[in-house]
């Protein structure tokens, strides 16, 4: 079994956040903000991946943007007026809060996806700055609610198995068709070794392990990339790639990840994953959950 590799597996420290997407599903609010700015609570959604990537020892975010998107680009520099505001104000709390947002000089790279075509793509415009090192991506939609943050979860599997990870999650059989979904060659509980994958498979899917969206790739995946195949709904797919060395390699994994994931690329996922949110937040479950109290006590005595 591939899972105990022995050699020196290089430490992930650069991950690609695909934010280029023009994010339809939430319109007119995105369309003069990115979705990746939109708030779940009081930070937006792009912060989650942020955190998470960085507890996982990440120490250089590349983002893949597009036209319009220059609104994510402002969200992680300084912001020299308001910290002196807020300075000069005695709001020690809330400079605290801004630091989280800035990023160090260097630290973060944006590189434009001149036209959509697909994830895969979107990826793929990041290899020269990947170079030959392994790298994480992080779809900012997928939020997970974790006491360990699900990417640092992966990288210290990955630690044992090196090749590539992809974070998995059983679905209901009708719902593999929205996601990436595995073949499983052996299931090992929390580690799947994989030997195939499907995108969006419109019947007969492999398995009901869905791919959801956080990777650990090796840049061989970059050199896949590189036919600019299309895949599933004619698009550039992330899935194939990462499939092509499961089937030559067998250097695929699927990480079965100790957490609740939301679905914030829809308006449903967005909702439960904002009230999710609100009350595990120590500032504000008292009052938001006697108000979701009430409002359920309400709609049980108008049935
Ligand atoms: C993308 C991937 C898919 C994965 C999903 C997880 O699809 O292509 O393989 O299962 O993210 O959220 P999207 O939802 O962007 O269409």
């Amino acid at each position: 079994m591939a899972v105990s590799v022995r050699r020196k597996i290089k430490k992930v420290t650069k991950a690609v956040f695909p934010v280029a997407g023009m994010g339809t599903r939430f319109l007119p609010a995105t369309k003069s903000i990115p979705k990746e700015i939109l708030t779940l609570v009081d930070r937006p959604l792009i912060q989650y991946a942020i955190d998470e990537a960085r507890a996982a020892g990440i120490k250089e975010f590349i983002f893949v943007t597009a036209r319009g998107k220059s609104a994510l680009e402002d969200y992680f520099d300084h912001s020299p007026e308001l910290e002196a505001t807020l300075r000069r104000a005695g709001k020690d709390d809330l400079l605290e809060v801004l630091r989280e947002t800035n990023m160090d000089s260097g630290a973060i790279a944006y590189v434009r996806q001149n036209r959509a075509l697909g994830l895969g793509h979107a990826v793929w415009c990041a290899r020269r700055l990947i170079g030959n090192e392994p790298f994480a991506v992080l779809l900012p939609d997928d939020v997970i609610a974790a006491e360990k943050p699900c990417l640092q979860q992966m990288v210290e599997a990955y630690e044992q198995t090196g090749g590539n990870m992809v974070a998995a999650m059983e679905v209901p059989l009708e719902k593999t068709s929205s996601y990436g979904v595995l073949d499983v060659a052996e299931d090992m509980g929390s580690i799947v070794q994989v030997k195939g994958m499907v995108e969006k498979p419109k019947s007969d899917p492999p398995s009901n392990l869905a791919v959801i969206g956080r990777y650990i790739l090796t840049p061989q995946v970059m050199v896949n990339l590189n036919k600019m195949k299309a895949g599933a709904g004619g698009e550039i797919q992330l899935t194939d790639a990462i499939a092509e060395e499961a089937t030559t390699l067998g250097q695929v994994f699927g990480f079965r990840f100790r957490g609740q994931r939301y679905d914030c690329g829809s308006k449903a996922g967005f909702l439960q994953a904002t009230v999710a949110f609100g009350l595990t937040r120590p500032d504000l479950r008292d009052e938001f959950s006697a108000y979701i109290n009430d409002m359920v006590a309400m709609q049980k005595a108008a049935q």
